[in-house]
């Protein structure tokens, strides 16, 4: 991407409110396509350090987009709504929309202090977008109510734009996006948003422009559809183990139809992490409050899926250790909800390690990068600091996110190190022949106990990309 707003003069003024994941990397990129940046959080370290060059999380390039926009003088951080509301042309709301501790709605706290905080100071007409994933109908109630306390009055206008960056991939999701959504109430307000995607949909990018809630509904409905297809192969798994059948090679055989496709195909341990399960369970409750609750009753037969995915992992860890886990000593490898992550929210990796502590396995717990991150989660775990040294003695070694670390591992050396040759590969990432036929009892969800030696799954997984940036 070069030079991208030479055609695009004068480049609107942009605020991103929230640093998170969604908001750092939205801030950093911005300020990569050439715009004037301020990126705006309430917690002071997270600015310190963004400011400092450091990303408080792990995403793999973020880093160093990081010190090339603050190195471009286009990029800053504050703390001060005063300054975001007299900066910005354009702001982005990106705060996080947790699951309420009370039910499975999602708790909009932190978008409706984001949006009040910044319309009761903005003084000249200026575009509100939010990025945060919300229930249907939010932004016309936040309309409504940024109107309401603005001194602009209607001036002040809302636009929806939805994110669809993954962990992992968020610098190259975020530059080259599939497609961008605008979520509109006027043309001024489309406007605007071409403006400043103009570098992204000046590579041919196609925009979906919408209405309001139909541009919240896509982001919903993309995460419901991921989840669904993620707990449709793993629902063919629990088949698969009532029948002998191999869910490994029914994937591979259900990829091969360009109408199904392999991605997010791949068997396992599920999903997990701060978006889908916390998506899917607001959406529910969001239909359910519209009267259209048996439109997606679905859905929680979707997380039902993937929460006894959990359940089963342990079940089968506690068949290779002899049918009791009282005092076996288990080897979890990885803590985060995917590779190339430290996010270890709703985590199924963690929650497994849980469970087999709960049953009075010794776990050692091992992630390369989600271990401080788990700590805090769950401080009543061993964690350790090596894949050898959590291996060390191992009865069972259980693979629960499928970190690179772990697929290229040798199964001699690891053999070297455990008691008993036995591996749980909870995301299809090993090739179980390398592994039999090193004389390791090898176990994976969804297969026979003999499981075959051609391994055919492998290229349904979501490989780190090399950023092209
Ligand atoms: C997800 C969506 O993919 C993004 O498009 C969306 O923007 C984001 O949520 C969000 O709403 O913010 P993310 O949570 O980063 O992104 O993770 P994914 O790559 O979607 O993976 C989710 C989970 O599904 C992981 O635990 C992964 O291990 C699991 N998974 C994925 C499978 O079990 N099988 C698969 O085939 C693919």
């Amino acid at each position: 991407m070069s030079t991208p707003l030479q055609n695009h003069e004068p480049a609107p003024k942009v605020t991103v409110i929230g640093t998170g994941y969604l908001g750092a990397t939205h801030a950093v990129c911005m300020a990569i396509m050439g715009f004037d940046v301020l990126g705006v959080d309430v917690d002071q370290r997270k600015i310190d350090l963004l400011s400092s060059g450091r990303v408080p999380f792990f995403e793999p390039g973020l880093p160093e987009k990081l010190e090339e926009a603050l190195a471009s003088g286009r990029l800053r951080f504050s703390t001060d709504f005063d300054e975001a509301a007299a900066f910005g042309d354009v702001h982005f709301v990106c705060v996080g929309t947790p699951q309420a501790a009370d039910s499975s709605a999602a708790d909009l706290t932190y978008v409706d202090a984001a949006f009040t905080a910044l319309a009761t100071r903005i003084d000249r007409k200026a575009l509100l977008v939010g990025k945060s994933t919300v229930p249907i109908g939010t932004a016309a109630r936040i309309t409504a109510m940024v109107q309401s306390v603005s001194p602009l009055g209607e001036e002040l206008e809302l636009a929806w734009n939805p994110e669809f960056l993954r962990e992992g991939f968020a610098v190259q999701d975020t530059l080259f996006p599939d497609r961008l959504v605008f979520g509109v109430s006027s043309p001024w307000a489309e406007q605007q948003l071409r403006r400043v995607f103009a570098p992204i949909l000046d590579l041919d990018t196609p925009a979906i422009v919408a209405d309001l809630a139909t541009s919240e509904l896509v982001k919903v409905a993309a995460n419901s559809f991921l989840a669904t297809k993620i707990s449709f192969i793993n629902a063919m798994a629990e088949v698969c183990e009532a029948t002998g059948a191999d869910v490994n090679h029914l994937a591979k055989a259900l990829s091969l139809d360009d109408r199904i496709g392999g991605r997010f195909l791949k068997p396992g341990l599920g999903f997990g992490g701060g978006c889908l399960p916390k998506d899917i369970r607001a959406f529910k409750y969001r239909a359910e409050e519209l009267g259209v609750g048996q439109a997606v009753s679905f859905l929680g037969e979707v997380d039902s899926i993937n929460n006894r995915r959990r359940v089963r992992t342990v079940d089968l860890i506690r068949e290779l250790a002899g049918g009791d886990l009282a005092g076996v000593r288990v080897a979890a490898l990885g803590a985060a909800f995917k590779p190339n992550s430290d996010d270890v929210r709703d985590a199924p990796a963690l929650d497994v390690a849980r469970l087999l502590y709960l049953e009075g396995a010794i776990v050692s717990v091992y992630d390369p990068e989600a271990n401080a991150n788990a700590h805090r989660a769950y401080p009543d775990l061993n964690y350790v600091e090596s894949m050898a040294e959590a291996v060390e003695q191992a009865d069972v070694v259980a693979l629960l996110t499928e970190w690179a670390e772990f697929r290229n591992a040798d199964p001699d050396t690891l053999g070297a190190l455990v008691n008993h040759r036995r591996i749980l590969d909870g995301r299809h990432a090993l090739n179980a022949n390398d592994y039999t036929s090193k004389g390791w009892q090898y176990r994976a969800l969804g297969r026979p106990a003999q499981a075959a030696t051609v391994e055919l799954a492998s290229d349904l997984r979501d490989e780190t990309p090399t950023l092209a940036v």
